[in-house]
């Protein structure tokens, strides 16, 4: 990448300070309005706790196997934070002054997120279904693997990707809210109902990040959009394993329960990239350059060519077994 390049990245990054604020009371809460696992799990300073942990466990019970094994690949996923959280710190031209505005959001983002793991995680204990155990032990294997999105620690690039990743949880938290009340438990489904809440704002203020970027650097923008898509939006949790299992399975069988039941699938994959081209109005962008067209082009043609890959795409039978699952 060219200094010049980078130079005026950090000016936009810069100038959108203002804007940014604005969006931090605009897409997330204040601790006063915010919900915590607390609300939504039994409560054990109270008599009737046991009673309440018999009634969870017997909703719990009829989860089916792939339900269950999204739900903790999606625990382990939101466990794994301090990744995302020491991700958004190496972003370059982000402003590191800890009262403006980028690490304002990087913190309450960041305090938003920390609920959502703690809500899964303690309502799976309870469940009485889960090798928590095991379940620790990806977590933290995941967490000291690490992950590579390839977005070379540019804002531009990084803000394409959460404003991808944070729809597609949005959409997979709201499935298994979906599917759990389905299969009878309402208590997991208002929980992950919440969680997908959360998840909604937190796309729809990246989309704006974005949006903000394409007003600014127009050309740029697009090229860095365009990149992205060439690489592949990877999930953060690509890197998750199970103990004394090799590096690459473990996250091929989860990502194939989700396929599976429904939770997250390729289509998906397509219908959130529509939705970013529509949010961005890269059909109608003025101001491109001969590479910013291509780049154009690529982005326009690409939901096509998925859908026609999708098509071929079989959806995988086999139930794995998962050390998590008791
Ligand atoms: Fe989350
Ligand atoms: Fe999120």
């Amino acid at each position: 990448m060219i200094t010049s390049a980078l130079a005026s990245r950090a000016e936009v990054i810069k100038w959108m300070e203002d804007f940014v604020g604005e969006k931090i009371s605009e897409f997330l809460k204040t601790v006063e309005d915010s919900w915590q696992p607390a609300d939504l799990l039994p409560d054990a300073t109270v008599d009737n706790f046991f009673d309440e942990v018999k009634e969870l466990r017997e909703r719990a019970r009829d989860l089916s196997y792939d339900l269950l094994a999204v739900l903790v690949g999606d625990t382990i996923t939101e466990e794994a934070l301090p990744t995302y959280e020491s991700w958004l710190m190496t972003i370059e031209g982000l402003p590191k002054d800890p009262q403006g505005p980028w690490m304002k959001w990087n913190r309450a983002w960041t305090a938003e997120e920390n609920r959502h793991g703690d809500a899964l995680n303690r309502y799976l204990y309870l469940s009485g279904r889960i090798n928590m155990r095991e379940m620790e032990a990806s977590t933290q294997y995941l967490i000291a693997d690490g992950f590579d999105l390839q977005t070379d620690d540019d804002p531009y690039r990084s803000f394409v990707y959460t404003s991808f990743q944070e729809t597609a949880t949005n959409i997979s938290h709201r499935r298994v809210a979906q599917i759990a009340k389905k299969q009878g438990d309402n208590q997991l489904a208002k929980l992950c109902g919440h969680v997908a809440a959360d998840e909604a704002r937190h796309a729809k203020a990246y989309k704006a990040f974005v949006g903000k970027i394409f007003e600014a650097d127009t050309n740029e923008m697009m090229l860095a959009f365009e990149d992205m898509m060439r690489k592949k939006i990877v999930m953060p949790a690509h890197y998750m394993r199970e103990l004394g299992v090799d590096l690459g399975k473990t996250f091929g069988h989860f990502t194939d329960a989700a396929q599976r039941i429904g939770v997250y699938t390729s289509a998906d994959y397509t219908d959130i990239l529509e939705g970013l081209i529509k949010e961005w109005k890269i059909e109608t962008l003025t101001g491109l350059d001969e590479a910013g067209e291509r780049a154009r082009d690529y982005v326009m043609a690409l939901p096509n060519r998925l859908k026609r890959v999708a098509d071929r795409m079989k959806i995988p039978e086999l139930e794995y077994k998962f050390r998590w699952i008791a």
